[in-house]
């Protein structure tokens, strides 16, 4: 899509060069899309083309990209103060404020919060305190799973081509079926914590069948282990509710929150009860520590978005009109070449594909439309999608007629 108001920057070969040059490689074919700006739905590129996002910077980006509540926050704090001093010493309002507003939104019993600066430090600490807390050594995880790429964190990865090259890992760890209550059996006293993701991302858009979570929620209760819930994706209004425990009524022991907590700027958190946290102070105190978890730009900006999130009713609004997106892909997706399923719950959406060939040539087409999706980290035949919850219904007409044309001429 052609964006008439971008004016191109200059010297932007300079920068592909750099980059091609000295920053470190994660593929060895990087989308290598160069950035002008971000504003709301749109990435705008040096080569005055404008992008719909609908991966939001992957999950970061639910009221779209620099809004101007957070925008105005981070310049508040920025005259105010940086960073003072390491998590957990100094009162700073934005963290201690944050903090306070997130105790109060997240399930009942929840109300002490740990900053950290990403999703998978924040495993990190959920895992520590699990072992702390009960004394045990043994996790569980699911299939499929992603919840970060530190050594802890993706010891915890449901994808054994992930853990191949960096064992040994954490243990001892077991790997169940995810959405099979029927394996939730092989939970038992040994177990410190069992960590799952209400809908899994990167495991291909998978939502479990409704009486999976309560039943690992009674087998926790049941056996003592600490249930982690990591809702680093699905959290702040993804999947059509703040949190998508909440579709399931199930109450955490220990809630991990990333991406979109931070408005856009970094930050982690793992939250739990604060008589549970309390063993983290003691014996040795400092048991877990951080420079930089919790800084105060990224507070005050994640304050101003959860703000938004809020004020706006940005939940329901991913839940109803997600839901008219996902009937409209399902309609008018069917049928067409390769695709062998639309789901999806709220804004978050997947497109099952028969192959990753097929795959790869709709993403780098859809791009070459204007439009920004892509594959999930352990599928690459499935789509995802997880547009910034503000996105406009006749953007999403749009966006569903372009991708039916990319797979219609694929044949
Ligand atoms: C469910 C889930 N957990 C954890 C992580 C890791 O978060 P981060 O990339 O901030 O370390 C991700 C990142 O994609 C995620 O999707």
């Amino acid at each position: 899509m052609q964006d008439e108001s971008a004016a191109p920057s200059r010297g932007f070969e300079a920068w592909k060069d750099a980059f091609r040059r000295h920053l470190a490689p994660t593929s060895s074919e990087p989308i290598g899309l160069v950035v002008e700006r971000a504003l709301g739905v749109w990435i705008h590129g040096v080569d005055g083309r404008r992008y719909l996002d609908l991966l939001s910077g992957i999950g970061v980006a639910n009221l779209g990209h620099t809004p101007p509540e957070v925008v105005d926050a981070v310049a508040r704090q920025n005259v105010r103060h940086h960073h003072v001093m390491v998590y957990g010493e100094y009162v700073q309002e934005a963290q201690a404020l944050y903090a306070a507003e997130l105790a109060a939104i997240t399930p009942a019993g929840l109300d002490s919060v740990f900053f950290v600066n990403s999703g998978a430090e924040a495993i990190e600490g959920a895992l520590k305190l699990a072992r702390k807390a009960t004394g045990r050594r043994g996790f569980v995880a699911f299939d499929g799973a992603y919840h970060g790429d530190t050594l802890g964190a993706l010891s915890l990865a449901g994808n054994e081509r992930s853990r191949r090259p960096f064992e040994p890992l954490l243990g001892p760890l077991r790997l169940l079926p995810f959405g099979d209550a029927r394996g939730l059996a092989a939970i038992d006293e040994t177990v410190a914590a069992v960590v799952v993701e209400p809908v899994q991302g990167e495991g291909g858009v998978r939502i479990p069948p409704p009486d999976f979570l309560p039943a690992l929620e009674a087998r926790c209760r049941a056996t003592g282990a600490i249930l982690v819930v990591d809702e680093v994706l699905t959290g702040f209004g993804r999947t059509g509710r703040v949190f998508a425990v909440e579709r399931w009524g199930v109450r955490p022991d220990v809630l991990v929150l990333a991406k979109a907590l931070g408005g856009g700027y970094p930050l982690g958190a793992f939250v739990a009860s604060g008589s549970l946290m309390r063993v983290l102070a003691e014996d040795p105190p400092l048991s877990h520590v951080t420079t930089f978890g919790g800084h105060p730009v990224s507070c005050a900006a994640g304050r101003a978005a959860l703000g938004v999130l809020l004020r706006d009713r940005l939940a329901e609004r991913a839940d109803t009109v997600g839901a008219r997106f996902l009937d409209s892909l399902k309609e008018t997706l069917t049928g067409l070449p390769g695709v062998r399923e639309v789901r999806g719950i709220g804004m978050l959406l997947g497109i099952e594909l028969d192959t990753a060939a097929r795959t790869r040539v709709f993403v780098e087409q859809c791009r070459d439309r204007g439009l920004l999706l892509g594959w999930t980290l352990h599928h690459d035949h499935i789509v995802r999608l997880a547009p910034p919850l503000i996105t406009q219904e006749d953007v999403f007409e749009e966006a569903t007629r372009t991708m039916a044309g990319v797979l219609e001429a694929s044949g």
